[in-house]
């Protein structure tokens, strides 16, 4: 993309992270010195490309979160928001902070605390092809199947074909508006699942597995893991 196009991130933090079994929601558990959430943002206030920041976190940890954006230098950050009762609605409240004149909205779970600058160059490159979205996604290594309630396998899916995908997701900011719009987002576990109902052109790009997503506490010492390799 070329310089003059605006590109802003929005952070989503505001899970609640039960599984983590921890106090805190899970994007201020403690990775290393900093909260979880300190990690992606940091990576995004340092990459070239990203003009701008929205971090979305659980409701009255608003000010907790400017706060950890300043002592981290995190200047880009523009607004820290409440999210809301699902990831969609937690996405859509942060690209509302988003200005008009973002060309390209980049969506990030601060559940993924190692974002390499690489990966946020492969998906931004690829709107180079004309792209509405573009989600960094990862091969299988597991046989995929489908269940009906009673634990009866209905299906085994083609492997070859299925991709598990991450984040940053990346988007044209119109496209996005428009899909997050949508009576029914809540149901929309990713951003892209949203723009490929309103009929969007996504496509795929090489993912990184250092971009986990921590679930729970083992999770956590595996990233810690990565980012001290
Ligand atoms: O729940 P899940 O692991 O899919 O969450 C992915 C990301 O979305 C996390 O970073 C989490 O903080 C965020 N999220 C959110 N608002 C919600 C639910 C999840 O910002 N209501």
């Amino acid at each position: 993309m070329g310089d003059a196009v605006a590109v802003w991130a929005v952070v989503v933090a505001a899970g609640s992270g039960e599984r983590l079994g921890a106090e805190h929601p899970k994007a201020f558990v403690a990775f290393g010195d900093d909260p979880l959430v300190a990690a992606s943002v940091g990576a995004l206030d340092e990459h070239p490309a990203v003009d701008g920041i929205v971090l979305v976190v659980p409701e009255g940890w608003e000010e907790r979160a400017t706060f950890m954006c300043d002592e981290i230098g995190a200047g880009k950050v523009a607004v820290a928001v409440a999210g809301g009762p699902t990831r969609s609605d937690s996405v859509a409240l942060g690209v509302a902070e988003v200005p008009d004149d973002a060309a390209l909205i980049l969506v990030h779970d601060a559940a993924r605390p190692i974002l390499p600058a690489e990966l946020v160059d492969r998906v931004l490159a690829a709107f180079a092809d004309g792209a509405d979205g573009v989600v960094p996604a990862l091969e299988l290594a597991d046989t995929v199947k489908r269940v009906d309630a009673t634990g009866r396998v209905v299906e085994t899916l083609p492997r070859t074909e299925l991709r598990a995908v991450q984040t940053p997701q990346a988007f044209r900011a119109d496209v996005l508006r428009r899909a997050l719009a949508a009576p029914d987002r809540a149901s929309g576990t990713d951003c892209a699942s949203l723009v490929e109902r309103i009929g969007g052109d996504v496509r795929v790009v090489a993912g990184d597995a250092r971009c986990l997503k921590v679930t729970t506490r083992a999770d956590l010492e595996r990233a810690l893991e990565l980012r001290s390799a």
